[in-house]
């Protein structure tokens, strides 16, 4: 049993360690030796450890370690547990898309309230493996949230990258409260991520944005988790919200692997919904174009993926070609709207993670999913990231979104009277 570290341009083999791309610049990839794993995973076997409370199977990742990272002995693992994430169904979100078995799965759950724990937990363990003292990334708030946890969990100091004044308050004061250090960079996300893959090398801190390739393999674990709660049947379609791009390529890469050692019979299709303002990936997709598109200056209210030049577009563009896949766009009042549906049904989450049930109603409208397919959408964050945005929607504060699901509060006299006039 080996594993090996790819590059995905030149097909170079890289040996283990801290490189996160390829002398040429590739992007690598975690290879498993699949042959070998196809004798010792089963369907039954990631049953079997469902509701375990053995360390490290309890956590939503590690329940699928040979498929995550088969070779790291338990001491090295870093788990709080994360995973576990429950698939809602509500018939008011069902309505407002016009699809009738539409699920949400909700990663907001996760330790830290969002998705990144997944991808965090191995790569923060193969960090330990690597014995790593500082570990290092850019973020749009929650990959730095995630990073500042488990760093100090594991005992390491982490130093966190973001776009001054970009990033939702949730987000920023869990980094600054698990204990990173934080730099606010002068300059949108892009830069940041510029700048800590140049100064991370020089500086010996372990890089850990999607980039590097452990992170892809323990985000895959959305679509183990997602496929065993649908009893190995997969949905017709995932929808999932994109910036960076991790995501997206690893849900391509788990879809394969599944594909390939014989634990699903079909793959479903996969859609990538951008913001409109930070759209690089989209327009890229429908115009075919040779290379990435960057987009200058991103805007969108939805800052977690507030980016404008991805760096594992190549990688999801693997995704969307093998799984039959497409990229849609929505605007922010798509965004906002679709988000206060998911909030008003009690699920909630932050503007990012909304984009996934805008796109599903898009492409709902257009026709391009059909009312009966099962829809899996991904909500990405909890909703408690971002307080502003859902206050400043609700009280009809953001410029150039007009709330269609407004819940403004009243002020009242505290009388009985003032009380049913309200009521009534
Ligand atoms: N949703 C949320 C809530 C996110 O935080 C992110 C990314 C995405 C969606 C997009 O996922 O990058 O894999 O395409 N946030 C990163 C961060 C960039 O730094 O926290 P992606």
């Amino acid at each position: 049993m080996e594993i090996e570290l790819k590059c995905i341009e030149c097909g170079r083999s890289v040996g283990e360690g801290t490189t996160n791309r390829c002398e040429c610049g590739g992007l690598l990839d975690v290879i498993l030796d699949l042959d070998s794993l196809r004798e010792r995973v089963s369907r039954k076997l990631f049953n079997s450890r469902l509701g375990s409370r053995r360390f490290p199977y309890r956590s939503g990742v590690w329940r699928f370690r040979e498929l995550i990272n088969p070779l790291i002995p338990d001491k090295d693992i870093v788990s709080r547990p994360e995973g576990n994430t429950n698939l809602y169904r509500h018939e008011k979100v069902e309505q407002y898309t016009g699809i009738k078995n539409l699920f949400l799965k909700h990663e907001g759950e996760n330790p830290t309230g969002s998705f990144k724990d997944r991808g965090m937990t191995s790569g923060i363990s193969e960090a330990k493996r690597l014995r790593m003292k500082v570990v290092a990334c850019a973020s749009t708030g929650n990959t730095a949230s995630s990073l500042a946890s488990y760093a100090s969990l594991a005992g390491m100091k982490s130093v966190v990258f973001i776009p001054e004044g970009m990033i939702a308050f949730g987000k920023l004061s869990q980094a600054m409260a698990y204990g990173a250090r934080v730099l606010q960079i002068k300059g949108n996300f892009d830069d940041a991520m510029s700048l800590v893959q140049e100064s991370s090398h020089e500086l010996k801190m372990y890089l850990l944005n999607s980039i590097n390739p452990w992170r892809i393999e323990g985000q895959k674990s959305i679509i183990f988790e997602l496929i065993q709660q649908f009893d190995w049947e997969p949905p017709d379609w995932v929808i999932v919200p994109a910036g960076n791009l991790g995501n997206t390529s690893a849900f391509g890469k788990a879809f394969h692997e599944l594909g390939e050692l014989e634990l699903i019979d079909e793959i479903p299709r996969i859609a990538s919904i951008q913001a409109s303002g930070a759209d690089p990936f989209y327009k890229t997709w429908k115009e075919n174009l040779p290379r990435l598109e960057a987009v200058e200056n991103p805007e969108t209210i939805a800052t977690a993926i507030k980016i404008g030049n991805p760096v594992s577009w190549k990688k999801a563009l693997r995704t969307i070609k093998l799984t039959n896949g497409l990229v849609e766009e929505v605007t922010d009042q798509e965004i906002m709207d679709s988000k206060a549906v998911i909030d008003g049904s009690g699920i909630g989450c932050e503007p990012a993670s909304a984009a996934s049930v805008a796109g599903a109603k898009k492409l709902r409208e257009s026709g391009v999913i059909d009312k009966n397919e099962r829809v899996a959408c991904i909500i990405t964050g909890n909703i408690l990231k971002d307080p502003d945005a859902t206050i400043n929607y609700h009280l009809s504060k953001l410029k150039k979104i007009s709330p269609r699901f407004a819940n403004k509060p009243t002020v009242i006299e505290p009388t009985t009277e003032a009380v049913r006039k309200e009521i009534d």
